[in-house]
């Protein structure tokens, strides 16, 4: 897929192509066991990590096999957190979301602002018919957001990530393009 050069522009955000630049910021978040509490990976240990992660995302997002932008707040160019494209089936037309945002920006409607605009990207460029999410069961805020925009619980898999020992389930959403049309046709 081509991936190249996207930038989306919400009311208070702008999220565009991650950079080398963002290692600091990226870090912050990607080590803070608080916002990594559910993530299917632990908090990164150093820099270096975050360095490599970010050089794999840019390398991916030109093959154009997964796609990872920066969250910023437009009054400051700034990562506070990423949103993500990733288990891209193109024949079907269907690929998973991932999200995390700084927990000093939590429970201000950032990211329920940056994933309407990156759902609507998602169904009408990149011409998605499925978008999916797995999420621990107890992440409540995550749980909350997707059906705030229309997800849907689709199932539960037991037992399918171990992050540092710690066995969790996973709660399978899914949104169909047909769904979320429905959805904007109404307001
Ligand atoms: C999940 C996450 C991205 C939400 O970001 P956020 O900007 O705080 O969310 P918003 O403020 O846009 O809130 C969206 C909805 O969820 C609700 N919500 C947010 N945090 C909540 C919480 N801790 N408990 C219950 N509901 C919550 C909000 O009330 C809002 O619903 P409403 O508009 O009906 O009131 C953020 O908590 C985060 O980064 N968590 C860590 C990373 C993570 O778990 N990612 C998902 C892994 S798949």
């Amino acid at each position: 897929m081509n991936f190249k050069k996207i930038t989306l522009k919400t009311h208070r955000l702008t999220i565009r192509p991650l950079s080398t630049e963002d290692y600091h910021a990226f870090y912050r978040v990607y080590s803070d066991p608080e916002a990594m509490k559910y993530w299917s990976s632990p908090p990164h240990k150093d820099e270096d990590q975050t360095k490599s992660h970010i050089n794999n995302a840019i390398k991916n997002c030109d093959e154009g096999s997964s796609l990872q932008l920066a969250i910023t707040l437009k009054s400051n160019d700034e990562l506070i957190g990423t949103l993500s494209l990733f288990n891209i089936h193109e024949e079907s037309r269907r690929a998973e979301i991932g999200y995390i945002l700084a927990s000093s920006f939590w429970g201000q409607g950032i990211m329920s602002e940056a994933l309407s605009s990156f759902i609507k990207f998602c169904f009408e460029t990149l011409q998605f018919n499925r978008l999916e999410a797995d999420i621990d069961p107890d992440n409540q805020a995550s749980s909350k957001l997707l059906k705030k925009h229309g997800f849907n619980v689709e199932g539960l898999l037991k037992e399918r990530w171990i992050v540092n020992g710690k066995v969790t389930d996973s709660e399978i959403y899914g949104l169909l393009k047909s769904n979320y049309c429905l959805k904007t046709q109404s307001k």
